[in-house]
């Protein structure tokens, strides 16, 4: 088994020779962690579906270091491009634009579309800068909770893959919005940059929605940030407690996710604060996710309609499959 290294900023120039030789990296972004290779490399590329299992039908975003790089990648791209990233990036915004020809179908899944982005991350940026644009996923195994940590990262691939570059917490904990910019704008995949935030420089679309039959997006019609542990959403407090009790008389050993507010009266139970804020709900969902799944045998996660945008409900609804009580 290959032996899997977690290095700080002081192992930037390793990762890089790595990517530059074919290998796959794990790296910080400003989301979620990525599993990285060499975009224009094929071969390198084909490793990353396998180390996640990841189906070869859901494609890769390319991740660049600067706005310099977007015509290695893309081609005929649109004035709302330069736009966009001139206001949102550095940041988690993934705009899919036509491909160019130098990156591989690998990469795209067989579209003629690429999706690219520009993490804000200093890590992953320096990354790029020495090596190339970066192919990525999420760096979780097919299906599960995206990694926050560099630790989650090495609980899915130790083994698997040489280095995890450790750049500590991800600030924002879910990944990036994913607007289409080929044909009608659309929102793909919600983020923590919203529809509201994008419509000052673009009219989307909103009747495109998440179809699981005709998904415009190969990614959204599968199973996907699913804790390995059962997970069912609780539409308020009360419903909690009884589903709580339940469990725990079942032998289930659950746990309460919650906001500060729906968990208030509920001190005899076992709880996770997401906290008072939609930011702090982002960013501790999925590393919540993660640790409970290792710490508990089922998962009860309250509803709250003030505090849970698009974005988090987007992931919530897959995470429980639907289930919801
Ligand atoms: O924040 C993020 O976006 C993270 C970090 C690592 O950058 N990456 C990430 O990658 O979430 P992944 O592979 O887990 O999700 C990429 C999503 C998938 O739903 C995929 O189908 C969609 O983006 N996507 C990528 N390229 C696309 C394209 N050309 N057309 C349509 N959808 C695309
Ligand atoms: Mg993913």
């Amino acid at each position: 088994m290959m032996k899997t290294e977690i290095k700080k900023e002081e192992g930037i120039a390793l990762a890089a020779s790595l990517i530059v030789s074919g290998e796959v990296v794990a790296f910080p972004t400003e989301t979620v962690y990525g599993l990285g290779a060499d975009a224009f490399n094929s071969e390198a590329v084909k490793k990353i579906f396998i180390a996640k299992g990841r189906p070869q039908d859901n494609p890769l975003i390319v991740h660049i270091c600067d706005i310099s790089e977007l015509t290695l990648v893309a081609r005929e791209v649109p004035d709302e491009a330069y736009m966009l990233f001139a206001e949102f990036s550095p940041g988690p915004l993934t705009l899919v634009l036509k491909k160019n020809p130098n990156i591989p179908y690998e990469v795209s899944a067989g579209l003629d579309t690429v999706g690219v982005r520009i993490p804000d991350n200093k890590i992953a940026r320096e990354l790029i800068r020495l090596s190339s644009p970066i192919a990525a996923p999420s760096a979780n195994l097919s299906t599960r909770v995206s990694a926050t940590t560099a630790e989650y990262v090495y609980d899915d691939f130790k083994g698997k893959i040489p280095l995890i570059l450790d750049g500590g917490a991800t600030r924002v904990g879910i990944e990036s919005t994913v607007l289409n910019l080929v044909g009608t704008p659309a929102i793909l995949r919600p983020g923590a940059i919203t529809k509201e935030m994008l419509s000052n420089f673009v009219k989307i679309d909103d009747q495109i929605k998440d179809d699981i039959n005709a998904p415009r997006s190969p990614g959204t019609k599968y199973k996907h940030y699913a804790p390995i542990v059962d997970t069912v959403m609780a539409m308020d407090t009360d419903r909690a407690k009884i589903e709580y009790i339940k469990k725990e008389n079942n032998g289930e050993y659950p746990v309460i996710i919650g906001t500060d507010k729906s968990l208030e009266g509920l001190n005899i139970f076992r709880t996770m604060s997401l906290g008072k804020s939609r930011e702090e709900v982002e960013n501790r969902i999925y590393s919540y996710f993660r640790f409970a799944e290792k710490t508990y045998k089922s998962i009860i996660i309250i509803y709250d309609a003030c505090l849970m945008d698009e974005a988090v409900m987007n992931r919530l609804n897959k995470s429980t499959g639907g289930k919801r009580v």
